[in-house]
């Protein structure tokens, strides 16, 4: 299979680009409240820029009453305090510029807070209002209205309808401090014009669009149809980590309606009117690579993420199956993939694979497998120090989805473990997260210090050095779009993902026995390679020249 990428006389930066994410609350904290903040951000710039990275996108920084960390968003146009003000974002994108570096923003379109001036205005307002008409409001069923108007589910469980004093129902298919806006309602397309100007005037290179399969539900609101025997969920579900295949055909009223492509093309219009190859990326957890593939049709977004990588089990027929059906989606509509392994709200990809050492070195191996890809790759903060997922004790959780599930029948532990702030220094915690001696928002683990990034640049072995060397060589050797052929017959045994991306062959042993190295230079390998360089271990990946 082979997959060209569009003969273009200008390539656009984030076709090709490693754009790494920052959780801001947990990447680097200058004021020493135990939160991070635009100024450790800014402050750490020039380490991102050491690693190689292209693009930073940063989770929202908003004013937001921070039930869901930022995603509750109460004024799109300013900064929480708890992350500084107006003047930080200025500064962190002067500096990252400055370095070279675009900067993504977080927008979170398909809800508000319930704290945000318009929910407030619709509670104060009543029914049928026009205050109310901009969110989901609806009178329930049966007796006195007791019932919520439908049977959906919220993605953070329980139902996904609250009830106001007045008797009414709100939608939020999220937390119920997250109320869904009616984007049928004119005036809500008109405001998110209004955000995107103003944060394009600041001067962001792009959006990661939050939900973006969501912000349209099917107008009548009926109930979701589940087959009997079935356990009815919130959704797409972003903990769930199934394949996207076991999904498909699922009945979802709730989700990738064909009006929200509407929002996307408006979008593509006004972002073409700033200089810079401004993007989107859209977060749309859709059932098929064809769903997805239609989010980055030419006038809509830029990218979308590409989960069906970070879905895929351990095996070479599985990588390959993802390569190809995600070559094959977008073919027709002329995008680029996109590829992650880890972010916010997945378990991180070295505890998915086993965990340990073989956690960690088929993590290494499937990061250097992406970015040999064409297209471009997301990581997530930590995971260029082999961060595991961090088994946060019960009574630190601050998720919305444990919060409302721990007293039920499903408890789900919710996704603070991929949030814990990052280890930077010395020997014990905040191992120089901040200025401050206790432990931050989320607890880090004991023994964090031999991960920080202070002890992993002393080694040339550690996963950072690892992550160095190989965005390094993508940046000299792949620094473009590109083809990729998965080679089928490399009579290296069915474990073996084999590839050809221009000069290079990339294997990845999803195996746990060594195979014999084909003749070749070596360029970057994920671990130590056997029998002085002529094996690959098993869970091991290597690029050859
Ligand atoms: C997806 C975000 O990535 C997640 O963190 C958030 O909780 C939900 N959308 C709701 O905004």
């Amino acid at each position: 299979m082979s997959a060209m990428a569009l003969e273009q006389t200008h390539v656009e930066w984030w076709r090709h680009a490693v754009i790494y994410q920052v959780y801001p609350r947990s990447f680097a904290d200058a004021d020493g409240d135990g939160v991070g903040d635009l100024a450790g951000i800014t402050s750490r710039l020039p380490y991102l820029r050491d690693l190689g990275v292209d693009a930073v996108w940063i989770s929202p920084f908003y004013r937001s009453p921070q039930k869901d960390h930022g995603y509750d968003v109460s004024d799109y146009c300013d900064i929480d305090p708890l992350f500084g003000t107006l003047e930080d974002a200025d500064t962190l994108l002067a500096t990252a510029h400055d370095l070279g570096i675009k900067v993504v923003v977080d927008l979170v379109p398909n809800h508000s807070s319930d704290q945000h001036a318009w929910f407030q205005e619709a509670l104060a307002a009543g029914p049928g209002s026009p205050e109310r008409a901009r969110y989901l409001f609806r009178d329930g069923r049966g007796e006195d209205g007791a019932e919520p108007p439908n049977n959906w589910l919220s993605v953070f469980g329980g139902s996904a309808w609250d009830r106001v004093p007045d008797g009414q129902w709100y939608l939020h298919l999220f937390d119920s401090s997250q109320p869904d806006f009616d984007w049928r309602n004119p005036e809500v397309g008109d405001m998110f014009e209004e955000v995107l100007r103003f944060w394009l005037d600041r001067g962001v290179d792009g959006f990661r669009v939050d939900v973006a399969h969501g912000l349209f539900k099917e107008e009548s609101l009926r109930d979701q149809v589940v087959p009997e025997g079935e356990r009815q969920r919130g959704g797409a579900d972003v903990n769930e980590q199934k394949s996207m295949v076991e999904r498909t055909h699922r009945d979802e009223p709730m989700w990738d309606q064909p009006e929200v492509h509407e929002v996307y093309r408006r979008w593509h219009k006004v972002l073409e009117e700033y200089d810079g190859d401004r993007m989107t990326v859209a977060e749309a957890w859709t059932q098929t690579p064809e769903s997805m593939a239609r989010f980055v049709r030419d006038d809509e977004m830029s990218q979308s993420f590409n989960f069906t990588w970070l879905l895929a089990s351990w095996s070479a027929t599985a990588f390959a199956d993802v390569i190809t059906s995600t070559f094959e989606a977008l073919q027709d509509v002329h995008a680029d993939p996109t590829w992650v392994l880890s972010n916010h709200d997945v378990v991180r990809h070295v505890t998915r694979y086993g965990g340990g050492a073989q956690g960690l070195a088929r993590a290494r191996a499937a990061t250097l497998t992406m970015l040999a890809l064409p297209g471009s790759a997301y990581l997530y903060q930590g995971e260029e120090l082999g961060l595991e997922q961090v088994d946060v004790p019960e009574d630190d959780r601050t998720d919305p989805t444990w919060l409302r599930t721990r007293d039920t029948d499903a408890p789900e532990i919710g996704r603070d473990g991929c949030r814990v702030p990052i280890p930077w220094s010395g020997s014990e915690p905040p191992y120089g997260f901040g200025p401050g001696t206790g432990q931050p928002w989320l607890p880090q683990p004991a023994g964090w210090g031999s991960l920080s990034v202070e002890a992993q640049e002393a080694d040339p072995a550690s996963t950072l050095a690892f992550y160095r060397r190989a965005l390094a060589a993508r940046r000299t050797l792949l620094g473009g779009p590109g083809t990729v052929e998965i080679l089928g017959d490399h009579g290296l045994g069915e474990d073996v993902l084999a590839l050809r991306r221009g000069d290079l062959t990339v294997l990845l042993n999803c195996g746990s026995s060594p195979v014999p190295l084909p003749e070749g230079e070596v360029v970057v390998a994920s671990g130590e390679l056997g029998a002085g360089d002529r094996e690959l271990p098993g869970d091991t990946a290597v690029w050859l020249r």
